[in-house]
């Protein structure tokens, strides 16, 4: 096994609304090998967003809760005050391209003021030369032309200004980065591109990713690990090759059947219903009212086990001693 580089134990953010507390990130546990790539996937709702946000502290007013351990080279993140946190590790080690992030662009500033931007931030001595020469690298890391640097968003594509986010992101060379939805508003093709820059940068630097999608298709050419979250909590972790033939939690399963492939002509299966609330969420598997797999230990909540090929699912099906799972 490859070196840990990010550790998480227990997570949990909470937010406080009028309704009660949002369960939105509820006891989530996983490990990240350095140079690797997790794909979470999930419904929308289910705390994907607020997991990524959660591992870089960057939390909205409404926090209710916000505990457990985010190990970042053994080191535990949430004993860092907010001032350490800012100075030695957001941008500087991990760095994030929020959901929708290429359209969030500052309209009226240049690409290349924007990208250099977090460099000025963490390096108060560097000179505008350095800046610009280490924008250049990263510009064509992902391929993007430099003359394009003096240009204003509004002058790039949808598929070039998500490469620009991605510049951004990698200007200050983090060692983990974290994408949320990074190829849902482009077309097929710019999908396809992204992803091969992405794995262009996996391989060539060694970054690790955390890379948040709907696609779990385009998901299978960057990830080695697969994540389900559901309701909060992580159901289902896996290693990538296994998750596509051998998910095991019915949550996975039902979202596996739902990607059409273009190699075989199946019916593709939605999931009827709809995730519970994350107030006041079922004491007992979140899952267990749309499951066709429940069975009376179902009204309570499952731990997490290993199986055979390292999936850690959280259902009864598979627990120790489980009638149930000899059927399943
Ligand atoms: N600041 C907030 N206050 C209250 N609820 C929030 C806040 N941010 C997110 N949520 C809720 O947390 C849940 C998880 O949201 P999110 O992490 O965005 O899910 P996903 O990214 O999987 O779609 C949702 O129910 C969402 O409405
Ligand atoms: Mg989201």
């Amino acid at each position: 096994m490859g070196k840990i580089l990010l550790e998480v134990n227990n997570l949990k953010l909470y937010f406080k609304t009028k309704k009660g507390p949002v369960q939105a990130v509820d006891n989530v546990s996983f490990t990240l090998e350095e140079g690797k790539t997790l794909a979470i996937v999930g419904e929308s709702g289910c705390g994907k967003t607020s997991l990524t946000k959660a591992i870089l502290r960057l939390l909205p007013r409404n926090i209710m809760e916000y505990s457990g351990e985010i190990l970042f080279e053994g080191v535990d993140l949430m004993k860092y005050s907010d001032e350490q946190f800012r100075k030695e590790i957001r941008w500087k080690k991990i760095a994030m391209v929020p959901q929708a992030a290429m359209n969030s662009l500052n309209p009226v500033m240049r690409i290349e003021d924007q990208i250099t931007e977090p460099l000025f931030i963490h390096n108060r001595d560097m000179t505008k030369e350095e800046a610009v020469k280490r924008a250049c690298e990263v510009f064509q890391i992902v391929g993007l032309p430099l003359d394009f640097m003096r240009r204003y968003p509004f002058e790039l594509s949808g598929g070039m200004r998500q490469r620009a986010t991605i510049a951004m992101a990698l200007v200050t060379n983090p060692k983990l980065v974290l994408l949320d939805e990074p190829s849902s508003a482009l077309d097929l093709l710019t999908q396809a591109n992204l992803m091969n820059v992405l794995k262009k940068i996996k391989k060539e630097f060694g970054t690790t990713f955390i890379m948040i999608t709907h696609d779990i298709g385009t998901a299978s050419e960057l990830a080695d690990e697969v994540a389900v979250m559901y309701a909060g909590e992580m159901v289902e972790k896996c290693h990538a090759e296994y998750f596509y033939t051998d998910a095991r939690h019915p949550y996975s399963r039902k979202l596996m059947s739902s990607v059409p492939t273009l190699r075989e002509d199946k019916e593709l299966v939605f999931i009827p219903g709809q995730p519970p609330s994350l107030i006041n969420p079922p004491s007992g598997c979140r899952f267990a009212d749309r499951c066709d797999q429940r069975f009376a230990k179902c009204s309570q909540p499952p731990e997490a086990v290993e199986l055979e090929h390292g999936q850690q699912v959280k259902c009864w099906l598979y627990t120790e001693g489980s009638e149930v799972k000899k059927h399943a």
